[in-house]
């Protein structure tokens, strides 16, 4: 943390105004720019001081998605990652983190050694995020894990999201499941759903464009909006601020990822700002 308490972070220019800011507790995605315009959601209301996972950007979820015997959403959230490096190419610019396990994490209900290799990339309409987990232990493992991005969108109201059409979804808000029937989805109540085995493209449509969601590697959607009443219960997010932010969220949830000892497998989405043909 630097003198006013904030914690480091690590900034890329790319081409054409784009940017990305990593804040190195828990490796969390805090900015995207695109195209003059940020694309991430994060709370103003967010702790930045490394006292609460981040309410906003791409919190990254492993080795536990959501309660279980670990804290929710797991520990690699809320650990500070080390920055490996950046490095500039063609398109872009792109940096990477690595987690380890330690004394702490071996001594937690998930007491694996492993390695986490994360790597951001930006380009002028991309962002692409790439994690690769290695089992480095003696022993097979398996881990649940997710990147919760959370989208900003100018207004909830008016904000599609396709792609999801045929898939079955598990609703944890009420307790269902079911099968998704609309090709374009839109929210207007607290939603919490895991829609699994996502086949495709996923798109998030807004004012005329689309943050599009490919995934490489994961196989579930999460898609979450707190609304007006559970916005008021979280203390670090504003009781308005669910208007401007939509979680779609690309991960395996719904299954586990298992790993033998010396095995890797890397996993990550894209997203791309499309603007609509008219
Ligand atoms: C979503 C879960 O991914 O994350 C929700 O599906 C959860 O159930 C939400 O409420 C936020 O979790 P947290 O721990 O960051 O408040």
């Amino acid at each position: 943390n630097d003198a006013a308490g904030n914690l480091e972070r690590v900034v890329l220019s790319g081409p054409k105004g784009s940017s990305v800011e990593i804040h190195v507790y828990g490796a969390t995605v805090t900015s995207w720019k695109s195209q003059g315009h940020e694309r991430l959601f994060v709370s103003k209301q967010a702790k930045l001081d490394g006292t609460k996972a981040i309410r906003g950007g791409i919190p990254l979820v492993f080795p536990q998605f959501g309660p279980g015997p670990l804290p929710q959403h797991g520990f690699a959230r809320t650990r500070p990652w080390s920055f490996v490096g950046a490095s500039e190419h063609g398109e872009g610019i792109s940096a990477t983190f690595e987690l380890h396990d330690n004394e702490e994490t071996r001594a937690s209900a998930w007491p694996f050694k492993f390695i986490l290799s994360y790597t951001v990339d930006v380009t002028a309409t991309t962002l692409s995020t790439i994690i690769k987990y290695e089992n480095t232990d003696t022993q097979e493992f398996d881990f649940t894990s997710l990147m919760h991005t959370y989208l900003r969108v100018p207004d909830i109201v008016h904000t599609t999201v396709t792609g999801l059409e045929s898939t079955i979804f598990a609703d944890k808000v009420k307790g269902i499941s079911a099968q998704e029937s609309r090709a374009e989805i839109t929210v207007a109540a607290n939603e919490d759903r895991v829609y699994e085995n996502v086949p495709g493209i996923v798109g998030v449509r807004c004012a005329g464009e689309t943050v599009s969601i490919r995934r490489f590697n994961f196989k579930d959607i999460v898609l979450w909006n707190p609304w007006a009443e559970k916005a008021r219960e979280m203390a670090d997010f504003g009781d308005d601020e669910y208007t401007q932010m939509i979680c779609v969220e690309a991960g395996t949830v719904a299954s586990k990822i298992s790993l033998r000892p010396g095995q890797t497998v890397s996993c990550g989405q894209l997203l791309t700002v499309e603007k609509d043909a008219n």
